[in-house]
C-alpha cells in the first residue's frame, strides 16, 4: 500500500482541533492540501478555521503572506459535522486527548470509516503507538506524527514506527512532513521518542547540581546560558514550560525505561508542583515573576583582592599553556616551579573531577586550591570551585584575578564536573545511546534536538565539538567518584572515542 502525498486532491484529515491540531491544519492547508476537521466540542472546528484564518491574516498585514493565498488556504479547510465525514481521506492525523483508552477507541472507529488505504497517525507525545493501534484490524498502516507547539514555528516532526507499522507509511508521513515545509526525523516508537527523551540530561542534571548544593539555580542558569551557549538555562526553561508539564514527563519517561538511573527524576520538582509554585504561569517557579517578569537574582561583587602568585596544573600540558596564558593575561604573577610555594594559589582543570580529588592528587594545599572549569571558552562566562577547606580570602583574590577583565565569574562548591561538564556530558550520552538503541539515525538525533530543543547543537555533534575523548573522561570520573550507574558511558560513546572518530558515524 501507499500514500501518494504529492497529489494534488490530497485530503487530510485532522481530529481534535485544539493547539496541536489546528496548526497541523494551518500548515497543511497552506501547502496546499484539502483539510477535513473535526472536533468533539461543538464549534470547535470552526473556531479552529477563524483561528487559523486570523493568525494568517496578520502575517498579510506584516507583508509577509498575500490575502489571496490565505483565502486559497482557509478556503481548503472543511469543517466535518461528524467523524463520518473522514471517508474520503487519504491519511488522517489524530490530535485529541492523551489519554489511550479513547485513543485507541478512536482509531478503532475510524477503522470503519476510512478507506483501507488510508493511513492513520496520531501525534501523541507521550503514549505508545504501538499501544494505540494493537487494538486496531490494520495496526500496519498506524504511525506517530509528532509535531511540536507551535507547529508553524517549530519546524520539526518525529515520525514514528510502531513495532507492527509498515514502511509506506512512514515515508508517506516523511514526504508530507516536507511537502508542509518540515523537517521529518524517523524514530522507533520508544518513550520520549527522540526529543522528549534526549532532553532528559539538561533539566535532570541540572536539579542534581542543585540538590548538592553546588550553585543557586540562577548561577546554574548563568553557566549554561553564557558558557554553554544554551539559548535558556534550565531552571529558566523548567519555568516556562511549568512543572506540571515536566515533572510528570520526567516521571514517566524514567518509569517507562524501568527506573533508568539516566533519567531519575528529583523531590525537588516534586515537591515544588505539591507546593503549586510551577513556574511563569503561577508568578513563582525557580524564580518569582511580576507582570511576566523574572526577579533580579543577585550578583556575587568582584572582589578588589588578588593573589600573590599563581601556580598551574602541569598535569595537561596544553591546559597548561592555555591558563598560564590566561594569567598572564590578566595580569597575575606567575608561579613558575614544578611544585608551588607556600603562598601561591593553585589552580586545578578537572575533568569530571572535583576540586578535592584532584587537588589531593596532585599534592597541592587544598586551602590554597580553586578548580577552573576549561571545557567551553574562557571569554564567556568562568567558573572556579572551591574544595571544602578553600580559604575565603583565596577564594576571593581567585575571584578577583579571573574576573579582572569584566568576564563574569561563577564561584560555586566542589563538584565531580563542575557545572557544564556535568550537563554537557549527560546530554551527550543519553544522545549517544539513543544512537546505540538504533531508535534514530545520528543524523536525525541532533536534527531533533537542535530544531525541537533548540540545543545549540546536537548531542552527537557537541560531543565532538568539545571531544569525545574528553566526554568519555568526564562521565568516568563522574562514575568512579559517585559510584552512580547514572554516569555509565555509553557503549556508543566509548568506542567511538577510543576509535577517534565522530559520534555521527553509523554502524
Ligand atoms: P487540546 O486540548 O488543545 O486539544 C484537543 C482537542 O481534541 C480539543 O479541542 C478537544 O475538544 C478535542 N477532543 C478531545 N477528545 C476528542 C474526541 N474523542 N474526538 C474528537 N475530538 C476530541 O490538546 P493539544 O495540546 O492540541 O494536544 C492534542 C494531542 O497532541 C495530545 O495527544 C497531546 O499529547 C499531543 N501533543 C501536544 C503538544 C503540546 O505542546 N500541547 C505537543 C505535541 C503533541
Amino acid at each position: 500500500m501507499a500514500v501518494d502525498v504529492a497529489r494534488t486532491d490530497l485530503t487530510l484529515g485532522i481530529v481534535g482541533t485544539g493547539l496541536m491540531g489546528r496548526g497541523i491544519a494551518q500548515i497543511a492547508a497552506q501547502a496546499g492540501v484539502n483539510v477535513l476537521l473535526f472536533d468533539s466540542r461543538e464549534g470547535a472546528a470552526a473556531e479552529a478555521r477563524n483561528s487559523i484564518r486570523d493568525i494568517l491574516m496578520r502575517q498579510v498585514e506584516k507583508g509577509k503572506l498575500k490575502a489571496a493565498d490565505v483565502e486559497g488556504a482557509v478556503g481548503r479547510i472543511r469543517i466535518l459535522e461528524g467523524l463520518d465525514g473522514m471517508a474520503p481521506c487519504h491519511i488522517v492525523i489524530e490530535a485529541i486527548v492523551e489519554n489511550l483508552e479513547v485513543k485507541r477507541q478512536m482509531f478503532q472507529t475510524l477503522e470503519g470509516i476510512v478507506s483501507d488505504g488510508c493511513l492513520l497517525a496520531t501525534n501523541t507525545s507521550s503514549l505508545s503507538v504501538t499501544a494505540i493501534a494493537a487494538g486496531c484490524r490494520f495496526p500496519g498502516r498506524i504511525g506517530g506524527f509528532h509535531f511540536f507547539s507551535p507547529v508553524p514555528l517549530m519546524k520539526i516532526v518525529e515520525v514514528i514506527d510502531g513495532l507492527l507499522t509498515e514502511g509506506w507509511v512512514g515515508e508517506a508521513l516523511t514526504a508530507l512532513a516536507n511537502r508542509m515545509g518540515h523537517t521529518p526525523v524517523r524514530a522507533k516508537d520508544t518513550p520520549g521518542f527522540i526529543v522528549n527523551h534526549a532532553g532528559r540530561g539538561f533539566g535532570t542534571e541540572a536539579l542534581r547540581i542543585l540538590g548538592e548544593g553546588i550553585a543557586k539555580f540562577y548561577e546554574v542558569d548563568r553557566i549554561m546560558r553564557e558558557a554553554g551557549r544554551f539559548r535558556m538555562g534550565p531552571f529558566e526553561l523548567l519555568d516556562m514550560t511549568g512543572l506540571d508539564v515536566s515533572h510528570p514527563v520526567i516521571e514517566s519517561i524514567y518509569d517507562q525505561y524501568y527506573q533508568e538511573p539516566r533519567f531519575r527524576p528529583s523531590p525537588i520538582t516534586r515537591q515544588m508542583l505539591i507546593a503549586g509554585t510551577l513556574g511563569r504561569k503561577t508568578n513563582r517557579g525557580f524564580y518569582r515573576y511580576t507582570d511576566g517578569v523574572a526577579e533580579q537574582m543577585p550578583v556575587r561583587p568582584l572582589p578588589a583582592a588578588r593573589p600573590a602568585r599563581v601556580w598551574v596544573s602541569r598535569t595537561d600540558p596544553a591546559l597548561h599553556a592555555q591558563v598560564m596564558e590566561l594569567v598572564t593575561r590578566l595580569g597575575g604573577a606567575i608561579d613558575p616551579g614544578d611544585r608551588p610555594s607556600q603562598d601561591a594559589l593553585c589552580i586545578v582543570m578537572p575533568l569530571g573531577g572535583d576540586a578535592t580529588t584532584v587537588a589531593l592528587a596532585e599534592g597541592v594545599d587544598p586551602t590554597r586550591t580553586l578548580a577552573l572549569d576549561t571545557l567551553f571558552e574562557l571569554s564567556r562566562r568562568r567558573t572556579l570551585m572551591t574544595t571544602p577547606v578553600t580559604l575565603p580570602e583565596v577564594r576571593d583574590a581567585a575571584h578577583g584575578l579571573f574576573g579582572g577583565d569584566g568576564v563574569p565569574v561563577s564561584v560555586i562548591n566542589d563538584s565531580a564536573g563542575f557545572v557544564a561538564q556535568r550537563v554537557v556530558a549527560l546530554i551527550v550520552n543519553i544522545g549517544c545511546d539513543i544512537a546505540q538503541q538504533r531508535i534514530a539515525t545520528p543524523q536525525d538525533i541532533d536534527h531533533a534536538v537542535t530544531l525541537g530543543l533548540g540545543y545549540p547543537q546536537g548531542p552527537l555533534a557537541m560531543g565532538d565539538t568539545l571531544g569525545a575523548m574528553r566526554i568519555l573522561t568526564i562521565l568516568n570520573n563522574m562514575l568512579s567518584f559517585y559510584g552512580d550507574p547514572r554516569y555509565r558511558p555509553s557503549p556508543w560513546l566509548t568506542r567511538r572515542a577510543r576509535l577517534g572518530v565522530s559520534l555521527l558515524t553509523p554502524e
